[in-house]
């Protein structure tokens, strides 16, 4: 048996599976972000372990035999989060995370170096990544960059707590800003630029490569039969993209989860820094990967339901009968999604949300359309990002909660002008990703190539030819809108 946890933004997901891949029990615990001010967002990581724990004990009643005999875990989290560790292993402060972007002035600061940061790098410095994240606490919080041991990604704090060892892999060190992508290494060049050393950093493996074993406690809190060994996993994107199989460069995938993905293979390290395109390791040796984010995608969603006062399955089910009629769509508001800046194609992290086009008749089934559509149109800048660098797509998969609304899969399908699949539980596809990796530590599976293979497909959505000019239309709309706000944004927050 193996477990893969999902370190999620809004909940811990896990997944227990046996030798055959068969989802014996799934478990998910809520998380919660905080937002001090406008910009910023952090969590503590100590809810991390405690709802770990509560989806351990949950797998646990639900399969106790199977559970027992665990054999390994793999652990995927969501990226870029700076978790800083002082030397007796106690946080220092809250971890700020992926969809913070309060260290734009940092970003030009690291950038502004003696050599070509980005050579090394593959990516523009954005204030989601972690380096200038420490740059922040650097020149904001001198006292906690002085306590700083280890800086950690999310998951790998989490490692920590359960191994007792410091270990990355990878994927996710990827979105440090600190490895050097094309040769899968920390650079010492890259982190002088925050001002840290290689020995601030933990070890590096790939994500099916052991890291270390649970601890004694946690092997006696949970009666595991073996003593469980724990793989290097991978970042959320790579470890879903391994739980669907997608590992070469005609296959993709859609996330749309908190933040908002689109996912392609690459052979060998390819970079298009000029869409903040973000070109990362993929989590298996010798791959790689390209990728768009959105910062705000289903949290679009949970935000309009919210302020609509409508649960996410009343939203769904309004949308859904004024997508059927055309004169609802184009007489429509638009929505640009950026509740928290934009990364792809934009790196803007000034550009705030906003409806337009508001009329007299605007009710506010037309504004949780608007969102929705925001949101698919936020995708699509993404997609067209990638194909100017990887045009070999085929099948499109669809991921993250976002995938189980049928009637936002048809209305990107149409967008896309492409077919979309799902598969079954696809929103434990992170989990079972590192599932998969961990699968690897087990000596006696012969042909483990065979372990990251593509996954059933149990849904195709197609296009629905008579919406797709239409829509079209409104993202052209929608692209002059980005086009001139974005010249005022920064004199929006004063
Ligand atoms: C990737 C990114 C997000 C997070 C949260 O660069 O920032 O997708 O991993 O899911």
């Amino acid at each position: 048996m193996y477990i893969g946890i999902d370190l999620g933004t809004s909940s811990v997901k896990m997944i227990l599976i046996d030798q055959s891949q068969n989802i014996l029990a799934t478990a998910n615990s809520s998380l919660t972000v905080q937002s001090p001010q406008d910009g910023f967002s952090e969590q503590n990581p100590q809810e991390w372990i405690n709802s770990t724990m509560e989806c351990l004990e949950s797998l646990k009643l639900k399969k106790p035999k199977e559970f027992l005999q665990t054999i390994s875990i793999g652990i995927s989290g969501h990226m870029h989060g700076a978790t800083l560790i002082d030397k007796d292993g106690n946080v220092i402060r809250p971890c700020i995370l992926w969809n913070d972007t309060r260290s734009h002035q940092e970003c030009e600061e690291f950038e502004k170096q003696n050599f070509d940061v980005r050579s090394i790098s593959g990516n523009i410095t954005m204030p989601g990544f972690t380096a200038p994240k420490i740059n922040w606490i650097k020149n904001n919080e001198i006292n906690n960059f002085k306590k700083i041991f280890k800086v950690l990604l999310p998951k790998d704090y989490l490692r920590f707590v359960l191994t007792g060892e410091f270990f990355s892999e990878m994927s996710d060190a990827s979105g440090t800003l600190w490895l050097d992508i094309k040769y899968r290494k920390w650079s010492n060049k890259l982190l002088s630029c925050s001002f840290l050393e290689e020995k601030h950093m933990p070890n590096l493996v790939e994500g099916n490569e052991l890291t270390g074993y649970l601890k004694k406690e946690f092997k006696d809190k949970f009666n595991f039969n073996n003593n469980v060994k724990v793989v290097g996993g991978a970042g959320d994107n790579a470890a879903a993209a391994t739980g669907m199989g997608i590992t070469n460069k005609k296959q993709s995938f859609i996330s749309l989860g908190t933040s908002g993905v689109f996912f392609t293979p690459t052979d060998n390290f390819l970079s298009n820094t000029g869409d903040a395109v973000h070109s990362f390791c993929h989590c298996l040796p010798d791959k790689w990967h390209l990728m768009s984010v959105m910062l705000s995608a289903s949290n679009c969603l949970d935000w309009i339901c919210s302020v609509t006062n409508t649960s996410i399955i009343d939203t769904l089910n309004n949308v859904t009968s004024f997508y059927n009629d055309k004169n609802s769509i184009k007489n429509s508001s638009y929505f640009l999604p950026y509740l928290s800046g934009e990364r792809t194609p934009h790196n803007d992290p000034h550009i705030r949300g906003s409806f337009h086009s508001i009329k007299t008749t605007t009710n506010s089934t037309d504004l949780q359309y608007a969102v929705i559509e925001g949101v698919s149109f936020g995708i699509l800048d993404g997609v067209n990002s990638i194909l100017k660098v990887n045009n070999n797509l085929d099948n499109i998969f669809m991921v993250g909660g976002g995938s189980k609304s049928s009637f936002w899969i048809e209305l990107l399908a149409s967008l896309l002008n492409r077919k979309l699949s799902v598969c079954d539980q696809s929103e434990f596809s992170a989990a079972l990703g590192v599932a998969r990796l961990a699968m690897y530590q087990y000596e006696i599976i012969e042909n483990k190539e065979n372990i990251v293979s593509e996954i059933k497909i149990n849904r195709t959505y197609e296009p629905n030819k008579d919406n797709i000019d239409l829509l079209l239309k409104r993202y052209s709309i929608w692209k002059d809108l980005y086009n001139s706000n974005n010249k005022i944004a920064q004199n929006l927050n004063f």
